[in-house]
């Protein structure tokens, strides 16, 4: 395949940034997209040119680390089909075609600034952990993994919220910049559970303030967070989390 990769391109000094086009010729249609990547970095690296930063890690859609708008969509939204999404190690070369100008950008939001040419300080997000994306328990033996029944109702909600990766693409299709996908997908994973419920409403108001102060924007339910969210958070955390925050609220936290 022949294709032109239109990217953008910034110092890390903060400098301002440009889309610069390159060519590559010759990949193979099976080579995933970051392995496209990588040809493409060893090509400006034969040549004496900066390779372009971005970020990965397992490259098996597990770890949450890469990230980039592919054509406009975080994660490129190239799933084997469309309601199926995937990370963008997952992205193949064969979900395009022969020719194409595939434009790629980092994550554009304010609370993710970023670091170089698409690599972006998501920092923001184990903050909000921090803030109460915990249990508080006293360590000791592990319990029988069965001394604490949970509902197969709840255990199977927590769980799927649980598969949150934390890769900040709901962060980058929301028009308004909100991490209200990611900070619910924690709040419910940990709040269903017995063991989380006596912190929920700490818990939620803690992190909430958290989302606020690193410039995430409020939640407007307009759903682009879910629609591109590679890992199937539902929209039903935000209602979770903000029967929480209502709970909250009126007791006075
Ligand atoms: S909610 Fe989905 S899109 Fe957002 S960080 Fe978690 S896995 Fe990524
Ligand atoms: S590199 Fe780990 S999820 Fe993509």
């Amino acid at each position: 395949m022949n294709v032109t990769l239109r990217i953008w391109r910034q110092n890390a000094d903060g400098s301002d940034g440009a889309l610069h086009d390159y060519k590559l010729t010759g990949i193979s249609e099976d080579s995933s997209f970051l392995e496209m990547l990588d040809v493409l970095n060893e090509e400006l690296f034969a040549r004496g040119e900066e390779p372009i930063a971005f970020d990965s890690d397992c490259r098996e859609g597990i770890c949450g680390q890469c990230g980039l708008v592919i054509n406009g969509v975080p994660h490129g939204n190239e799933g084997p089909s469309a309601d199926q999404n995937t990370t963008t190690c997952q992205v193949h070369m064969r979900h395009f075609k022969d020719g194409d100008t595939i434009t790629i950008e980092p994550w554009r939001s304010t609370a993710f600034p970023i670091i170089k040419d698409l690599v972006v300080n998501r920092s923001a997000f184990d903050r909000i952990i921090q803030a109460g994306g915990y249990i508080s328990v006293n360590t000791g033996a592990a319990p029988d993994a069965h001394a604490t029944p949970v509902p197969k109702q709840d255990a199977d909600r927590s769980f799927e919220a649980a598969a949150c990766i934390g890769c900040g693409a709901c962060v980058a299709a929301c028009p308004n910049g909100s991490a209200m996908l990611f900070t619910s997908a924690k709040v419910t994973h940990l709040g269903l559970l017995p063991q989380g419920k006596p912190e929920n409403l700490q818990r939620v108001t803690d992190m909430l303030n958290q989302h606020d102060e690193e410039g995430f924007g409020s939640c407007t339910n307009i759903g682009e967070c879910a629609a591109v969210c590679p890992k199937g958070i539902s929209l039903d955390n935000i209602a979770f989390m903000n029967r929480q925050l209502a709970k909250a609220v009126f007791k006075g936290l």
